[in-house]
């Protein structure tokens, strides 16, 4: 399958890894072309990898992953050009984080609106799934380095791009346990968890942790 990673961070590049890795052709988005970690992440990755800007990725990809910076995922969609993005389904791993007041982030949106429901809103014509954003990029692609039946988390309006998405994550990524939230309204929770995530990760002293469910029958 073709698909298109938006962002050259460690997230980015290790989605875009993986899945070329899984046997997937991916073209990794930028604000400009020849972006040079982006650029170096291709050469490493061999003949099924590519690079671009946000709308040679977008163009080419048949599934896209967003893995921008929250504050700059409208900007980078906007220039992944409406055109490029008619149908097709986004998996949203961005998360609404602030910065402008140091460490810890905040949210810039939160309660009654996330970052995933803004980019629904303004960009109807993409099936937008948000997932994978509330752990860190290592455990996203290799869920089996962590003991247990932890979770990841699905939220979205289309139950056929959800259906996916849930595909890409057991078969490709090796997920077993996929909590499906309901709608794209859900991901107010799980954006909601990273103040949650952030104090964890300095108390563990890790990145490498995850949520496990715990129910009653
Ligand atoms: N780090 C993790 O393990 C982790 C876990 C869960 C979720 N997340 C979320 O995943 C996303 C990616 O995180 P990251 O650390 O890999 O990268 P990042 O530094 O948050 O984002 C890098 C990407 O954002 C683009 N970007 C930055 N400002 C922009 C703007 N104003 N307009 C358009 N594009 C802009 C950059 O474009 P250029 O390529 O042109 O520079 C680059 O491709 C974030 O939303 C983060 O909160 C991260």
């Amino acid at each position: 399958m073709k698909i298109a990673i938006f962002g050259t961070g460690v997230v980015g590049e290790t989605i875009a890894s993986k899945l070329v890795a899984l046997g997937h052709e991916v073209k990794m988005g930028s604000r400009t072309a020849g972006n040079e970690k982006a650029v170096a992440w291709a050469e490493k990755a061999g003949p099924r990898a590519s690079q671009g800007t946000f709308a040679d990725a977008a163009a080419f990809g048949e599934i896209l992953f967003n893995c921008t910076l929250g504050a700059g995922s409208l900007a980078a969609l906007e220039a992944a050009g409406r055109e490029n993005l008619k149908g097709k389904v986004l998996i949203d791993i961005s998360n609404p984080l602030d910065f402008s007041k140091g460490m810890p982030p905040t949210l810039f949106v939160s309660n009654d609106d996330s970052l995933g429901e803004q980019i629904q809103r303004a960009f109807p014509e993409l099936k937008v799934v948000k997932s994978l954003n509330t752990m860190s990029c290592t455990v996203m692609v290799d869920p089996s380095m962590l003991p247990g039946e932890h979770v990841v988390f699905v939220s979205g309006n289309d139950a056929g791009a959800k259906a996916q998405v849930k595909q890409i994550l057991t078969e490709g990524f090796g997920w077993k346990q996929v909590v499906d939230l309901g709608d794209i309204t859900t991901a107010r929770g799980t954006e909601s968890f990273l103040p949650l995530w952030i104090r964890l990760w300095g108390a563990l002293r890790t990145a490498d942790f995850n949520v496990q469910i715990v129910k009653k029958g």
